[in-house]
């Protein structure tokens, strides 16, 4: 007998790489995505995929009851931070209630014994925290509606675990990247736009808060410990970081150093700019429109508990994760 696995946001960075993983390891996967309905359940690379969307709790109800999953990964989100200033409620509604619904339906359907339940929480729970690094034991205090509604997730999974003896699990995920991470996150923003100013392809970046520090690993060492943690005796939730913490400022000079760029920075604030050293052209500007209302402090996680009790730790450091990307994304443009 295989173990079954469906993973909802299948189509995602972290979905890609988790269903991979687990096909490797033999697994049945299911995946949920939007699209059309009509397609019902299709084959992709050995995928079983689902046409739905998370809102539609019954559709939810029957793809549970029909897979029977021995394990749950929940990946569907609004994840982008920004974007849940703009759009509070939507990401609200998906990324609270979803786990939520997930959660009720494995109640319902009487398989608390059968499936067990991940749940993609985030760093960035801990937005305004004063404790450097941040441990499971660190309190909370989200800073965008996008963080607030990944408390809630947080929570009604621990809830859930505690109420009814789900195996419920929380994976405090700090930022993870990869060559196929979507083009609004910060990091695969500036490996592209490396890549297509070193070709000639564009004259700048634009970008927001360059002292913003956060904590980047690669997306593929991540899942690992997703499955890790469903693999235990019990229950539990845990931080996955690299715990080291860069700039964005950083970020861009390994990604155009790996162009054989060298960035200078002059100026201060929103006047400050990064100049190609070898020739003084303005590559990097500060656009405001890509600052957020409030920004979350330096976030650096403590993983010490995964390394202990899963033996969990990131392969892929912050130098080799930007080398991965940017030359990914040189390779992209030669290749067309
Ligand atoms: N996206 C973006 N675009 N971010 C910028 C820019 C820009 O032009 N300029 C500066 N930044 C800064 C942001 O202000 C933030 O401090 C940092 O770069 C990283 O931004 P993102 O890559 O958008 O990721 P995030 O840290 O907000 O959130 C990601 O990581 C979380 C885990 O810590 C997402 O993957 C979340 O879904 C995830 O929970």
């Amino acid at each position: 007998m295989t173990n079954v696995a469906l993973i909802t946001g299948i189509n995602g960075q972290d979905g890609t790489y988790l269903s991979e993983f687990l096909l490797k390891k033999g697994y049945t996967v299911h995946g949920i995505r939007r699209g059309n309905p009509q397609q019902d359940i299709k084959s992709k690379n050995d995928i079983h995929l689902h046409y739905s969307d998370l809102t539609d709790y019954a559709e939810l109800v029957k793809i549970i009851q029909e897979t029977q999953p021995d394990e749950i990964y929940n990946l569907a989100a609004q994840s982008n931070v920004k974007i849940s200033f703009e759009r509070p409620e939507y990401t609200t509604l998906t990324n609270a209630l979803t786990p939520l619904k997930i959660l009720e339906i494995i109640r319902t359907l009487g398989l608390e014994k059968k499936t067990r339940f991940f749940q993609a929480s985030t760093g960035e729970l801990f937005g305004n925290s004063q404790e450097i690094p941040q441990k499971e034991s660190t309190p909370f205090y989200p800073k965008s509606p996008y963080a607030v509604s990944k408390l809630y997730a947080y929570w009604i999974c621990v809830n859930y675990r505690e109420a009814y003896d789900i195996f419920a699990c929380n994976g405090i995920l700090f930022n993870h990247e990869s060559p196929i991470r979507p083009e609004n996150f910060v990091t695969r923003k500036i490996t592209k736009s490396a890549a297509r100013i070193k070709k000639g392809l564009q004259d700048r970046l634009y970008l927001g808060n360059l002292n913003a520090k956060r904590d980047w690993g690669f997306a593929g060492d991540y899942v690992e410990a997703m499955w890790l943690m469903l693999q235990q005796d019990k229950p539990d939730d845990y931080i996955i970081a690299t715990g080291k913490a860069h700039s964005v400022r950083e970020l861009v000079e390994f990604a155009f150093r790996e162009v054989d760029i060298e960035i200078k920075w002059e100026g201060e604030g929103l006047n400050e700019v990064g100049k190609d050293t070898s020739n003084g052209r303005i590559l990097v500007e500060i656009d405001p429109a890509f600052y957020r209302p409030v920004e979350a402090n330096a976030l650096v996680g403590d993983s010490s508990k995964a390394r202990e009790l899963l033996g969990w730790e990131p392969r892929v450091t912050f130098e080799e994760l930007v080398r991965m990307m940017t030359r990914n994304d040189i390779n992209l443009l030669f290749d067309n």
